[in-house]
């Protein structure tokens, strides 16, 4: 069973999208994905409604995802762990115990351009353009990882 978390800041813009595609790229026969938030500030709500909404265009329906936060056991949980942008990645180091918990951080866009720390931008203050922008960096992202951890 190979187990991989999206984690943002919310877990309701980025994250929820992420684990929407790249779920539905994975058979779900020894795959587990799910995603968290480094915030508390959306624990318990579904994902943002701009998110929802691409997803649909799309034909994924993510409306059934419940925000949750990162916490110190997803170390433990999860073989993978993908964040958006470099201030989730210094926020879930942080929680590292120790060098292992670290080697399974990764900036997520790193798939695609490997050793360059480009960022998923966070849209949530932005338009529904800035939605589209992130489901297609995160569908080129999931492909890649999604070919890689079925190999
Ligand atoms: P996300 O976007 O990290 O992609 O879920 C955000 C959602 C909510 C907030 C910030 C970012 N917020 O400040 O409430």
């Amino acid at each position: 069973m190979t187990k991989i978390l999206m984690v943002c800041l919310g877990n309701i813009c980025r994250s929820p999208l992420a684990e929407g595609i790249l779920r539905s790229k994975l058979p779900s026969n020894g795959f587990a994905v799910d995603s968290a938030g480094t915030a508390a500030y959306h624990i318990g709500s579904a994902p943002d409604q701009r998110s929802v909404a691409v997803a649909k265009k799309y034909g994924l329906d993510i409306s059934n995802l419940r925000g949750r936060q990162f916490e110190v056991e997803d170390f433990d949980r999860f073989d993978l762990i993908y964040v958006m942008d470099s201030s989730n990645f210094k926020n879930v180091v942080k929680l590292a115990r120790n060098d292992n918990d670290i080697s399974k951080v990764k900036l997520i866009l790193n798939e695609v351009h490997p050793k360059k720390d480009f960022e998923v931008p966070d849209p949530y203050y932005g338009g529904d353009q800035g939605f589209e922008n992130v489901y297609n960096m995160l569908d080129e992202a999931c492909e890649i990882i999604a070919k890689k951890v079925t190999n």
